[in-house]
């Protein structure tokens, strides 16, 4: 197919042959290679995140729980010392703030029926149940967003059980609350959950398509520039002087024998010229012998 072409063609369909390679190379590498680094800042932060959350628990487990326990024994204060609700509670207050950035501890058991997890969480906890993984991360669409997430399971306790056990023994005020349904039945040793942090990716991914529309936008530009140069010496150095040797051998060729072949410059197509100017001087001599 390309024999059939001008030089100026093929040269061309060349460089768009180049062009598509090296764009379609150049956009997944440069996608891969900024979506990694867009996942690297979100597992950052996703893991600030969990340890902040985490940091909470435990500040709570070590200085005030016990403090509750001693001064109001009878009392059922969850908001001073269930770790769970008060990560919940905490979470709320930082959604505030970061509405996209999300906590939960999901539960297909839950007593807050707001703590339910959904297809996606439910799938992580038999993942855990299995024993596919001791902890989970990674992206995850969830209502048409992207996150990047990550996971660990909740275990019950013996110290867990007297609040989720049956609603018979649990607090009555917690029953009122939450209700006799679901939220109980825990056994020692039982996955019960999930603790799921979910940080948005949708802000680092417009600026990955940024990052990467300019990139491509810079490479289109840099052949464009380049098809327009060699165009231009193709045109002055190719086309040109073949089209004023074609000129000069049809005048010959007519019998006007005092064109010369003139060419510019020293490359081929000047070797092309000086060659026909011989070969147009051996032609005069050839048809002098002739003619006498
Ligand atoms: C003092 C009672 C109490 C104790 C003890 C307790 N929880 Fe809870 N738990 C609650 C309450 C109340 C909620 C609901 C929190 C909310 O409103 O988000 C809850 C929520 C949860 C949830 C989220 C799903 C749901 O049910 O809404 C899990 C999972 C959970 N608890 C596991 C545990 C584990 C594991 C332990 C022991 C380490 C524990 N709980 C100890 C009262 C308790």
């Amino acid at each position: 197919m390309l024999r059939n072409m001008s030089i100026r063609k093929r040269l061309m369909i060349i460089l768009i042959m180049v062009y598509t390679i090296t764009m379609v190379g150049a956009i997944a590498g440069g996608y891969y290679v900024l979506d990694r680094d867009a996942q690297l800042e979100a597992k950052e932060k996703t893991r600030l995140f969990a340890t902040i959350m985490s940091a909470n628990q435990t500040f709570m487990a070590r200085n005030v729980r016990p403090e509750i326990m001693d001064l109001l024994p009878d009392s059922y204060l969850p908001e001073a010392s269930v770790g769970i609700v008060m990560m919940s509670e905490t979470a709320k207050i930082i959604e505030e703030d970061f509405p996209d950035y999300l906590f939960k501890i999901a539960s297909p058991n839950p007593l807050n029926k707001t703590n339910r997890s959904d297809a996606f969480e439910n799938s992580i906890i038999s993942g855990f149940n299995n024993g596919d993984f001791e902890e989970w991360e990674g992206t995850v669409n969830k209502a048409g967003r992207h996150y990047y997430a990550s996971a660990v399971p909740v275990v019950a306790r013996k110290s867990c059980i007297w609040c989720h056990d049956t609603p018979e023994v649990a607090n009555p005020e917690m029953v009122k609350k939450y209700g006799d349904d679901s939220g109980y039945g825990y056994e020692v040793g039982d996955i019960v959950g999930c603790r799921f942090v979910y940080v948005p990716m949708a802000a680092a991914d417009k600026v990955t398509m940024k990052k990467l529309a300019g990139f491509a936008g810079g490479i289109s530009l840099l052949f464009l520039f380049a098809m327009l140069v060699l165009d231009r010496i193709i045109i002055s150095t190719l086309v040109k002087p073949i089209e004023g040797l074609v000129e000069v051998a049809e005048d010959i060729s007519r019998g006007k024998m005092d064109r010369e072949f003139e060419v510019k410059g020293n490359d081929e197509i000047k070797l092309l010229a000086d060659a026909f100017n011989r070969m147009k001087v051996s032609l005069a001599k050839a048809m002098d012998i002739l003619r006498k």
